[in-house]
């Protein structure tokens, strides 16, 4: 084999990039702040980190705002795909798998020279194999549903970075959704997301009275009862690892369960107008163990009262594409109503990607932040629901007695 001249060696194992949303990059560097990674930087829809395995483990494990964790192996100047095959070729593949093992490559490409990811994965791919080949004149196999190994093939700006992907299957999949077809339900990742965003204290009632198959819910309840949002999946990526080690896994996954309340001690309150939502949202909360601390209730908005005292109340409610929009207007400005009139003292957060039918609310946003829901451009916005006109509060504040 021809001697190594990319970067393999330089990269230590030790760092890592977590993958997320756009506009999460920040409470997803939180996240693993908390979790005792090191050399926290972000980039765009990604955070750099380091840390040691068992950092690695927790932030499969807790991440609520992560997508995938990567383990970079190799980087090179990729101006073509001759290169490409190059230098994927020479890197020592035998550190990584056996020519028994299965793999799996996701090619992702932003260069104008090889511009298709199915091409970047199937380059790659033969390169791998042709080295194996060379040396046992037999070739591992491509499984792309349960590979050992799950590879991250990315070129961008004519840099390709190899990347092992730790996670496996994107970290949004948790493994509470049931199946089944939903309007629009939102990813898990964004709904956690949105919900840090906000800042919700984890204390003070959470309501969503749009809830659909209940993401919100469920990700509100579990972060109130500090369960880790992975401990319902089957497998991560890095436990088909050679270097993989069982013990600390299992007394991370062990020291969570000491961690976690018990019991929810947060009023959540979820409703939707649709009973097959509503029947969703309560599968979805049992699959994540909470079916019997959160009530949902099959009932239009307009209806709906909350509790007294205040809280927190979230809505993605429909955008409107498959409404007429004078019905979208009518429902957006019958939300506002509904929240001048029953929600003082609450904090109510909604994403939309039709910021015309947003207007119809007849409430200033306090606060504004662009996500992508899918494809989807969307705004967060923040109302502050007060007791009285926002004028008085304003007036009380600026001449306390
Ligand atoms: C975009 S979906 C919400 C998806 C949800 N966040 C999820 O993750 O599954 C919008 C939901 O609003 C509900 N909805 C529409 N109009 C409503 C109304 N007037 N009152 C209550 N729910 C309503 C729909 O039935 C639908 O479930």
């Amino acid at each position: 084999m021809k001697e190594k001249n990319n970067k393999e060696k330089q990269i230590k194992k030790e760092e890592f990039v977590a993958t997320t949303l756009h506009g999460l990059e920040e409470v997803l560097a939180e996240e693993l702040d908390s979790l005792g990674a090191e050399n926290i930087s972000l980039g765009s829809r990604a955070v750099y980190f380091e840390g040691d395995k068992a950092v690695l483990y927790k932030a499969n494990l807790y991440c609520r705002t992560a997508i995938k964790i990567l383990k970079p192996i190799v980087e090179f100047e990729c101006p073509d795909e001759e290169a490409l095959y190059e230098e994927i070729g020479i890197t020592n593949w035998e550190k990584y798998m056996s020519v028994d093992d299965t793999f799996a490559i996701d090619g992702v490409t932003f260069s104008s020279a090889i511009n298709h990811s199915k091409y970047v994965a199937l380059k790659t791919k033969d390169a791998i194999c042709d080295q194996f080949r060379s040396k046992y004149d037999k070739r591992p196999s491509v499984d792309t549903v349960n590979p050992d190994l799950r590879l991250h093939v990315r070129i961008s700006k004519d840099v390709c970075t190899v990347s092992i992907n730790s996670s496996g299957e994107s970290l949004h999949k948790r493994g509470y959704r049931p199946k089944g077809e939903m309007e629009a339900p939102i990813s898990e990742v964004l709904a956690a997301g949105l919900i840090l965003l906000s800042g919700w204290d984890k204390r003070t009632p959470f309501i969503d009275p749009m809830c659909g198959s209940g993401t919100f819910l469920v990700e509100a309840a579990l972060m109130a009862k500090n369960v880790p949002p992975g401990i319902f999946r089957k497998q991560f990526a890095f436990e088909r690892w050679r270097d993989f080690d069982e013990q600390l896994w299992k007394d991370i996954v062990d020291e969570s369960y000491t961690k976690r309340h018990h019991r929810l001690n947060t009023l959540i309150l979820g409703s939707d107008i649709n009973p097959e939502a509503v029947a969703m949202a309560k599968e979805s909360l049992d699959n994540a163990k909470l079916g019997h601390e959160v009530k949902v209730d099959c009932i239009p908005f307009d209806q709906f009262i909350p509790p007294t005292g205040g809280g927190t109340v979230f809505f993605n409610p429909p955008y409107g594409e498959r409404l007429q929009e004078s019905d979208v207007n009518v429902l957006y400005e019958s939300i506002g109503n509904r929240l001048k009139a029953k929600f003082p003292g609450y904090t109510a957060w909604m994403i939309t990607s039709n910021p015309e039918a947003a207007k119809h609310i007849g409430l200033h946003p306090s606060k504004k932040i662009t996500v992508f829901n899918g494809a989807l451009e969307c705004r967060f916005m923040k109302f502050d629901l007060y007791e009285g006109s926002r004028k008085i509060k304003k007036r009380n504040i600026e001449t306390p007695e």
